[in-house]
C-alpha cells in the first residue's frame, strides 16, 4: 500500500472510532498522540512520495494529526462528564418547597396604620410635616410662649443652629402647620416622630410616635368629639370598650380632657399598668383654644374646633401587653417575629 493509501485508511480509522472508557481512551492517545505514534513513522515517508503528490501528503498528516486531538478532547470530557453525572442527586420534584422567611411589620407602624384607618374612614386626610421645627410652631402657636410654666412639661431637645430651632415635641405643632395654610373645612391627622429630652426607661424614650388628630369647621361641638373618640376607641379596642373624659389641662385646648380606657384589674399585670385603678389613659383632647385659632389666623367667631393627640407606642403596648417601651426600639427579631401574624 503506498503511503497516501495507508494514510487515508488511519484518517478513516480515527474517524470511526468510539471509545467507550479511560482505558480505551488511554490505548487511542498512545496509537495516535503518543510519542511512537503511528502518524510518526508515516510522516517520514513524504521522501518517497511522488512530487505532484507531496502537497496533498503533507495536509493529510496534519488532518489525521488534528482530527485524533479532536476526538481525544471530544471523549475525554464527554467520559469525564459522565462521571461526575454519576455523582448528580437528582432531587425529589415532588416534595414540597422549604419554606422562606418572611419579615414581619412592626407593631407601631401596625398600629399607626389601624389609627389612621380609622380617622380616614371618618374623612380625615393625613397631613404630615416635618420633625425639625420652630419654637413658634412647637409652642407659641399653640398658646405656649417662652415665659409659659407648660413648657415644663415637655423637656426640649434644640438644635445648636438655627437658634430657635428643636426636635418637635408633639405632633401639635402640624396644627399650627395646617391652620396657617388652609381654610377650615380642616379634618387631618397627622402622625409622626415626636422627641422629648426625657431618661430612657420601661415607660419612657425620648423618641417616640404620636399622632394628632385636628377637627376645625363652623358648629364643631364637645359632643363631636366626644363620639368622634369613642368611635375611635371601639375600632381600636373592640366594640364593648368603655371608655371616660377626664378633666385635664393644655394650654392649646379649652376645656381639655384626657380619654381613659378600662382595663379592669384582673390580674398583677393590670393592676400594675392601671396603678390600682383599672383605667388607662390613653389620649389627650379638647376645644380648640380660641386664642389658638387666632394666632394661627382662623375667625374664632365663626369657627370651633377638637383636637387630639396620642401617643402610638402607648397604644401598642397596651394593645399587645407590652410592658417595656424599649422594646419597640431594640428591633430584636425575636420580638419582632411575634408580629408576623399580624396582617
Ligand atoms: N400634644 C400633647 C402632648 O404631647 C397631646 C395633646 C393633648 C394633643 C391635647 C392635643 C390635645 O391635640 O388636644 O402631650
Amino acid at each position: 500500500m503506498n503511503p497516501l493509501e495507508e494514510l487515508k485508511n488511519i484518517i478513516s480509522d480515527i474517524e470511526s472510532t468510539q471509545i467507550e472508557d479511560a482505558a480505551a481512551l488511554e490505548s487511542f492517545r498512545i496509537r495516535f498522540l503518543g510519542t511512537k505514534n503511528i502518524l510518526k513513522p508515516l510522516s517520514a515517508l513524504i521522501r518517497d512520495v511522488p512530487n505532484e503528490q507531496k502537497k496533498e501528503f503533507g495536509q493529510l498528516v496534519n488532518e489525521a494529526k488534528q482530527k485524533a486531538d479532536e476526538l481525544f478532547l471530544h471523549y475525554q470530557e464527554r467520559l469525564a462528564g459522565g462521571a461526575s453525572h454519576k455523582n448528580i442527586v437528582i432531587p425529589d420534584l415532588s416534595l414540597p418547597e422549604s419554606p422562606f422567611l418572611t419579615g414581619s411589620r412592626h407593631p407601631v407602624s401596625i398600629v399607626m396604620e389601624e389609627i389612621i384607618d380609622v380617622f380616614a374612614r371618618m374623612g380625615f386626610e393625613v397631613a404630615e410635616d416635618r420633625e425639625i421645627e420652630d419654637d413658634w410652631h412647637n409652642f407659641t402657636a399653640m398658646n405656649t410662649p417662652p415665659d409659659h410654666p407648660a413648657r415644663d412639661m415637655q423637656d426640649t431637645y434644640y438644635v445648636a443652629s438655627p437658634p430657635g430651632w428643636l426636635l418637635r415635641t408633639h405632633t401639635s405643632s402640624v396644627q399650627a402647620r395646617v391652620m396657617t395654610s388652609r381654610k377650615p373645612p380642616i379634618r387631618i391627622i397627622a402622625p409622626g416622630r415626636v422627641y422629648r429630652n426625657e431618661t430612657v426607661s420601661a415607660r419612657s424614650h425620648c423618641q417616640f410616635h404620636q399622632v394628632e388628630v385636628l377637627y376645625v369647621d363652623e358648629g364643631v361641638s364637645f359632643a363631636d368629639m366626644k363620639q368622634t373618640l369613642h368611635q375611635f376607641a371601639q375600632a381600636l379596642y373592640g366594640k364593648d370598650v368603655v371608655s371616660r373624659l377626664r378633666p385635664s389641662y393644655f394650654p392649646f385646648t379649652e376645656p381639655s380632657a384626657e380619654m381613659d380606657v378600662y382595663y379592669g384589674l384582673a390580674d398583677e399585670h393590670a393592676h400594675r399598668i392601671t396603678k390600682g385603678t383599672g383605667w388607662l389613659e390613653i389620649l389627650g383632647c379638647g376645644m380648640v383654644d380660641p386664642a389658638v385659632l387666632e394666632t394661627c389666623g382662623i375667625d374664632s367667631t365663626k369657627y370651633s374646633g377638637f383636637a387630639c393627640g396620642m401617643g402610638i407606642e402607648r397604644q401598642a403596648m397596651i394593645k399587645y401587653r407590652i410592658n417595656d417601651i424599649r422594646l419597640l426600639f431594640e428591633n430584636d427579631v425575636r420580638f419582632l417575629k411575634q408580629f408576623s401574624a399580624v396582617v
